[in-house]
């Protein structure tokens, strides 16, 4: 992948493709993780005299102009941060795009609206897609790919963009790539996975993947009822995935062949309703009763869980280990966090809710190795996917 230091940017109009996909609370942006990640590429172009334009989606508007998912609080937000007003356009390819890109000077930034309000942006039919890609690459000389939370998206911003502009990858991009190799390649031993979050349909392909690779994985938050459940325990009302059972029955059977090391919850403080101020008390993972659902581990898998965490080398941390987002049970998503700080390991945080709870529950980001800003992305990859927004770059 040629990276932006091989281009020559000066004077020219550089697109930049960046995940500013931040979560909002009307328009205050409540974690902006994403934007700060992507400075360092934007700054370094504008410093080299270029004249950046930045694309980005914001949420799942679909194709369609959703006042909501506006990216004008992340104009206003990225400016801070650069130290310089962001131009901000009120469309993507349209009059005003073309206005803010035709006013930019050498060294100034503008930010584009949220590329999906453009139907093209998404779409599976590679000419509409393609029609709209040829709008956004004629609004550029050069394109940068530093978007890594969406290379796993067929996008037209993504994929068919830098097939039509001379391109590079930016830094953010470089950084992540390089870490995730590390955790495929040759991750030094023992290696150790914590997988949580509500769904384990979202994590089948990289399960399937992990366990040939990893010593030991650890399953915490919603989706290690379902295990529990294929293990023939009751899990009350507990979230369950029955059409994974099977698969999952499946993962726990080749883990023992493998002799991959699978941890499950020990206890739960399982709950009467899904609700921050919730009565709850701590059962046995084993036997939780039919009027409850689990919200979080309990206090003794958090000591098995840290423990071991303990003596891992690498840690690759995906899924927050209950409803963190409700204080009363944040405990256990905090226990694997400082775990993971503790270790001494090499550990990514990958993406999404696991990056958010880090910051949200006031944790030193510096403790970890690397804070990955791809959810999706860096599952994909894990999985050994072809991420189309990479083999684009490649090219
Ligand atoms: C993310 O939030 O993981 C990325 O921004 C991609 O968003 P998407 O899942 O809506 O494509």
């Amino acid at each position: 992948m040629q990276t932006i230091e091989a281009l020559d940017v000066k004077g020219r109009r550089v697109l930049v493709r960046a995940d500013l996909n931040v979560p909002l609370d009307g328009d205050v942006i409540t974690d902006d993780g994403r934007i700060r990640a992507s400075v360092p590429t934007i700054s370094a172009l504008a410093s080299r005299g270029a004249r950046v334009i930045v694309c980005a989606h914001l949420g799942r508007p679909k194709g369609k102009v959703a006042p909501q998912f506006s990216l004008a609080p992340v104009a206003a937000r990225l400016g801070e941060l650069l130290g310089h007003p962001v131009a901000f356009a009120s469309d993507v390819v349209g009059d005003s795009a073309r206005a803010t890109v035709e006013g930019l000077g050498d060294g100034e930034v503008a930010l584009l609206e949220n590329l999906r309000f453009e139907p093209g942006e998404e779409s599976k039919d590679d000419a509409l897609r393609g029609a709209f890609a040829d709008e956004l690459a004629a609004l550029a000389e050069l394109y940068v790919g530093d978007g890594f939370g969406a290379v796993h998206r067929k996008h037209a911003s993504v994929y068919d963009v830098p097939k039509r502009l001379p391109h590079a990858a930016g830094g953010l991009v470089v950084a992540e790539v390089e870490v995730l190799k590390k955790l495929t390649e040759d991750p030094a031993r023992p290696y150790v996975v914590v997988l949580g979050g509500a769904k384990v349909s979202d994590k089948l392909g990289v399960i399937a993947n992990l366990l040939g690779k990893v010593d030991r994985l650890i399953v915490g938050g919603g989706m290690a009822y379902t295990f529990l459940k294929a293990q023939g325990h009751e899990v009350g009302k507990s979230l369950l995935q029955e059409d994974q059972l099977e698969q999952v029955s499946g993962f726990i059977a080749e883990a023992d062949k493998r002799g991959v090391e699978l941890v499950l919850p020990v206890d739960i403080l399982a709950a009467t309703t899904f609700a921050e101020d919730a009565p709850h008390d701590v059962v046995e993972a084993t036997a939780i009763p039919a009027d409850r659902e689990g919200l979080d581990i309990g206090p003794k898998t958090r000591e098995l869980f840290a423990s071991k965490l303990a003596d891992a080398a690498t840690v690759f941390w995906n899924g927050p280990m209950g409803v963190f987002e409700f204080e009363a049970f944040s405990g256990g998503t905090r226990a694997v966090a400082e775990a993971l700080v503790a270790s001494g390991a090499f550990t990514v945080v990958g993406g999404g809710d696991s990056a958010a709870a880090v910051r949200k529950l006031g944790l030193p980001e510096d403790g970890f190795s690397h804070i990955s800003t791809g959810g999706g992305a860096s599952l994909e990859y894990l999985e050994g996917k072809t991420l189309p927004g990479l083999a684009a770059l490649e090219d």
